[in-house]
C-alpha cells in the first residue's frame, strides 16, 4: 500500500533511470557481501546499514517471525546512538501479533510494502495505529517509514524492514518515494533469503547446545545466547578503544557471537555425578571438569574455518586467568592420550576471546542459580568483577564491560523470559 503517492510528485526529486541501474548493481554487490555473515545479529545489522544506505534514512528496524509473532530483533538510530554505537535498544524484547493493527503486523498479514509519510498523521481509513513508545521513552520523532516484508524465494515471510526518516542529499529531513518503496521492497526479498539461512544456523547451534544440556534442566540455550551477546558487545567496546578497523570488527563481532556460544560444549563429555552435583566439587571432582576446556577444543580439531578455530580458541582459553593462576594452562598436544594440566597463561598470552569470554561466563554464573550455588546479587557480583580486575580478569576487558553495563542488561533481561511482552525494559 502506497498511501497518497500522488501528493508526493514534485515535493521529492525523481530517481532517473541511470541511478536505479546504479542501485541494482548495488544491491548485487551487497547481496555477495551478507553471503558470507554468519550470525543472524551481525547480518541484521549490516542488512540495515545497506538498506538506509540505499535510501539515505536516519534509522530503521527489523522484526523477525518466530512462532508466528513478531519479534523485535534489531535497531539503527544515527541519531540517538550513532552509527557505529552498542546500545541497549539492540536487545529490547517487544513482540507484535501479525494483524493490521501495527504496521509491521501489517506489512507481513498483507506481504505488501508500506509508505507512511508522517506517522502521527495517517490518512483515514488506514487500519493501524502508529505506536509511539519508542518515541515517547527516547524523545525521538519518527516522521516517515517505509515498510517492507521479508519474503524468500519459497514464498515464506521471515519478518518485516522498516526505515525510517530519509534526509535528501544536502543532508535535510525529507519523505519516502515511490522509488524509495521499490528499491527497499527488490533488497527485502534479497535480503530474507540471507536471513532465513543465519535463523536456521542459530538455530542449529542452539539445538546442538540443548542437546548437550538436557541432562541439566536448568541449563538451555539461554545461557549460551547471552555469554555470546555478552562477549560480542563486550568485544565491540574493547576494540573501538583498540582502534581497529571497522570492517575488522563487524567481521570478528560475527564469529565471536557463534563461537562464545559454544564455550562449555566439552561438557558433554564430563559425568552426570559431576555436572549434576548439588553440592561443591571436591578436588579430584573439579581436575576431572577442568578437562571441559580441551575436550570443548577437540571438538573443533580440524578447523576447517575462520569460526572453528575460534570456537576451539575459546573452549580451551575461557578458564584461564589474567595473573596466571586458571586452567588449563599451556599444553603442548593437547591431543596426548593423557597428560597433566599445565602453568596457567598469563595476561596477554591468553587470546583476547578467551579474556572476553572468561568475564561473560563468569558473570553469567554469579547472576544465574546452578545446581551448586543461589544467584548473586547485583551488587555482590560487579563489586566481584572489580576486585578481580587485573587477577581473574584482563582489566581493560573489565572497563569495556562496565562502559557497557546497561547494554549487559538488556541482555540478561531479553534472554531470561523470552515471552515477556515487556517493552523496551530498560529506560533511557
Ligand atoms: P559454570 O557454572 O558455568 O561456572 C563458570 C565459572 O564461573 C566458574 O568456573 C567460576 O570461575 C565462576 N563461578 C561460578 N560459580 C561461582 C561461585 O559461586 N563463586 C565464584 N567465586 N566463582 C564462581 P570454574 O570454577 O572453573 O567452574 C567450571 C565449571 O565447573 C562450572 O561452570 C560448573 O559447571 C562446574 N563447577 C565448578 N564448581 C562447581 C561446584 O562446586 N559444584 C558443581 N556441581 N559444579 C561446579
Ligand atoms: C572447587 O570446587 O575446587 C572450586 C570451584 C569453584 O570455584 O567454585
Ligand atoms: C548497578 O546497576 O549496580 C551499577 C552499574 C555500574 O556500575 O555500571
Ligand atoms: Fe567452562
Ligand atoms: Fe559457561
Amino acid at each position: 500500500m502506497t498511501v497518497n503517492p500522488a501528493s508526493q510528485q514534485g515535493k521529492s526529486e525523481s530517481k532517473d533511470a541511470q541511478s536505479d541501474v546504479d542501485s541494482c548493481t548495488r544491491i548485487l554487490q551487497v547481496m555477495e557481501k551478507l553471503s558470507h555473515i554468519k550470525d543472524v545479529d551481525a547480518l541484521l545489522d549490516e542488512v540495515l546499514l545497506q538498506a538506509r544506505l540505499l535510501t539515505r534514512s536516519d534509522a530503521g528496524s527489523i522484526y523477525l517471525i518466530e512462532n508466528n509473532v513478531l519479534k523485535f530483533s534489531y535497531i539503527h538510530n544515527d541519531t540517538l546512538f550513532g552509527a557505529s554505537g552498542v546500545s541497549r535498544y539492540l536487545y529490547a524484547s517487544q513482540t507484535l501479533e501479525v494483524d493490521n493493527h501495527s504496521l509491521a503486523g501489517y506489512a507481513a498479514l498483507t506481504g505488501e510494502p508500506l509508505l507512511l509519510e508522517d506517522v502521527y498523521h495517517l490518512p483515514a481509513g488506514t487500519p493501524f495505529i502508529f505506536n509511539d513508545t519508542f518515541d515517547q521513552m527516547s524523545g525521538y520523532r519518527t516522521r516517515s517509514i517505509l515498510a517492507a516484508p521479508l519474503i524468500t524465494s519459497h514464498n515464506k515471510t521471515v519478518g518485516v524492514i522498516q526505515i525510517i526518516n530519509p534526509r535528501s542529499a544536502d543532508g535535510q529531513p525529507a519523505i519516502f518515494t515511490p522509488g524509495d518503496l521499490l528499491l527497499l521492497d527488490y533488497f527485502a526479498d534479497n535480503a530474507a533469503s540471507a536471513i532465513e539461512r543465519a535463523m536456521m544456523t542459530r538455530e542449529l547451534i542452539l539445538r546442538m547446545i540443548k542437546m548437550c544440556e538436557m541432562r541439566d534442566p536448568k541449563e538451555t540455550g539461554v545461557h549460551a545466547n547471552r555469554v555470546g551477546a555478552y562477549a560480542a558487545e563486550v568485544y565491540h567496546q574493547w576494540s573501538l578503544k583498540q582502534g581497529i578497523a571497522d570492517d575488522d570488527i563487524k567481521r570478528q563481532k560475527d564469529l565471536l557471537r557463534i563461537a562464545a556460544m559454544l564455550h562449555d560444549l566439552g561438557k558433554v563429555a564430563i559425568s552426570d555425578l559431576i555436572l549434576k552435583k548439588p553440592a561443591k566439587l571436591d578436588f579430584e571432582e573439579f581436575r576431572v571438569m577442568q578437562y571441559h576446556t580441551i575436550l570443548g577444543a577437540r571438538l573443533f580439531q580440524n578447523q576447517a574455518s575462520d569460526l572453528d578455530a575460534l570456537s576451539a580458541e575459546i573452549a580451551l582459553n575461557h578458564h584461564e586467568k589474567w595473573d596466571g593462576t586458571g586452567y588449563p594452562g599451556k599444553i603442548d598436544d593437547i591431543y596426548q592420550d593423557q597428560f597433566p594440566l599445565g602453568a596457567g597463561k598469563q595476561g596477554e598470552e591468553i587470546p583476547i576471546a578467551g579474556r572476553i569470554v572468561a568475564l561473560a561466563d563468569v558473570y553469567d554464573a554469579l547472576v544465574s542459580q546452578r545446581v551448586y550455588k543461589a544467584p548473586w546479587s547485583e551488587t555482590m557480583t560487579l563489586s566481584h568483577i572489580k576486585d578481580q580486575s587485573g587477577k581473574h580478569f584482563d582489566p581493560a576487558v573489565v572497563d569495556a564491560f562496565l562502559a557497557i553495563y546497561d547494554v549487559i542488561v538488556a541482555i540478561r533481561e531479553k534472554y531470561q523470559d523470552e515471552d515477556s511482552s515487556a517493552l523496551l525494559t530498560a529506560s533511557p
